[in-house]
């Protein structure tokens, strides 16, 4: 089972209608779960025109097995069984205080649940917002799939806003239980200096989220060198290095517009507030498209409204997809030699502006359909292994993420 939560951190800029449209893409090819964890907003009940019987509440109020909330379309939408594959968990259709709140019980037994489902892939439609009960639904080791907008300038940075809060969020979970980071880096000589090591690092963690206070990166390596070889700040460093991040945009309208408004300043604030060495990925985009907006009206998703009107216009995705990967390195590591931070981020901007224009000049760029295909085509591409993830098998606890250091 993969896992793969979308994410947002504003409000409003298409998350549900893309993974109502990416699940039921990827149901195409093995077993999808679509989550709203979104409750209170009844969202994605709304996109879908169709009874739902049970939900979270009754698995998490009346303890139903998370298996029985589960619910496939119903015939009136898919008619033909075209998306057999594809489920819902629908969140409750009112406002319940502790699910809305997630209170650390619901939360516990919440994501017992998604970790029992059997699925080939399980997506988390999340809340906006950049809250704990967004953030502990998130990978350890990439941000799953973060979803802005050029159209929302403000959601940019936002994102960005995400990228920081998860990374922080796991530095925090070591630290906060201290004792066990250090004696999971066994015998780690100096319990003092490790003490001095981790609140010089809580200290600057505040300091950046609070007041923009340079890099982590930067301070890391100065950290580095009063403390050598601490085994603390050489697994920080190691484990930002090797963080990835993956982006989709939505209602794409240019490739020049998408650069500037949202991918420049994305790239910036990233690698200025956290690392350079963290690897930004795009996989693809959703076109701005009226058929989608109509889509919500009639309670029916795009994907299903296409299939049944036979629009197989799109065209079919063959080998480019590797071959663009290959030529502009998408979701390759980059041994980045230069010291120069405005070098190395205007680099970026450029293999970022390059991409996007490979995408379009492939012809993948048009219809939401095909964009649908290019992003699940990535997903499959991109895969599950320790060295380039995205996404996670299981949501971890605290306790976990402590005992993967
Ligand atoms: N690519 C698109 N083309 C046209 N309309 C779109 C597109 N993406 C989203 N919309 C429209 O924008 C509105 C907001 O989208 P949606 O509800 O998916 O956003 P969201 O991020 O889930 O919002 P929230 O934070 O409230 O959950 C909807 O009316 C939707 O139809
Ligand atoms: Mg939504």
């Amino acid at each position: 089972m993969r896992i793969i939560p979308v994410a947002s951190g504003k409000g409003g800029v298409g998350k549900t209608t893309f993974c109502l449209n990416l699940a039921l893409t990827l149901s195409k090819y093995g077993q999808t779960v679509l989550i709203d964890l979104d409750p209170g907003t009844s969202s994605l009940r709304s996109f879908l025109d169709m009874p739902i019987k049970k939900d979270i509440f009754h698995f998490l109020k009346k303890d139903i097995p998370i298996d029985e909330c589960i619910t496939p379309l119903n015939t009136n939408l898919d008619p033909e069984g075209l998306f057999k594959k594809f489920y819902l968990i629908a969140s409750p259709k009112n406002f319940v205080h502790d699910i809305v709140n997630f209170s650390d019980q619901i939360k516990t037994k919440l994501i017992r649940g998604i970790n029992s489902i059997k699925a080939d892939y399980v997506i988390i439609d999340n809340k906006a917002g950049l809250d704990t009960n967004v953030i502990d639904f998130l990978p350890v080791t990439n941000t799953g799939i973060l979803i802005f907008t050029p159209k929302v300038k403000a959601a940019t940075l936002t994102a960005a806003e995400m990228v920081r809060a998860a990374i922080f969020r796991i530095c925090r979970t070591l630290f906060t239980q201290q004792e066990q980071f250090s004696f999971s880096l066994y015998q780690s000589k100096d319990k003092s200096e490790n003490s001095r090591v981790i609140t010089s690092i809580k200290e600057k963690i505040d300091e950046i989220c609070g007041y923009d206070e340079g890099s982590f990166e930067d301070f890391l390596i100065e950290l580095g060198k009063k403390f050598k070889n601490n085994i603390i700040i050489r697994t920080i460093r190691q484990f930002i290095e090797n963080y990835r991040v993956y982006f989709v945009l939505n209602q794409f309208d240019s490739v020049q517009e998408s650069a500037d408004r949202v991918i420049k300043p994305f790239v910036e604030r990233i690698y200025s507030s956290i690392s350079s060495k963290i690897s930004v990925n795009n996989l693809g985009w959703l076109v701005e498209d009226k058929e989608i907006k109509k889509s919500v009206e009639y309670g029916l998703p795009y994907l299903l409204m296409q299939h049944y009107r036979k629009k197989q216009g799109h065209k079919k995705l063959n080998s480019w997809y590797s071959e663009l990967k290959s030529s502009v390195g998408i979701n390759e590591k980059k041994h980045k030699k230069d010291i120069d931070i405005k070098k190395i981020t205007d680099n970026e901007i450029d293999r970022q502006l390059n991409l996007l224009n490979k995408m379009y000049t492939h012809g993948c760029g048009k219809d939401p359909l095909t964009n649908l295909d290019f992003i699940v085509e990535g997903i499959k591409g991109i895969g599950l292994s320790s060295a380039q993830d995205l996404g996670m098998r299981k949501i971890l606890s605290n306790q976990e993420i402590l005992r993967n250091f």
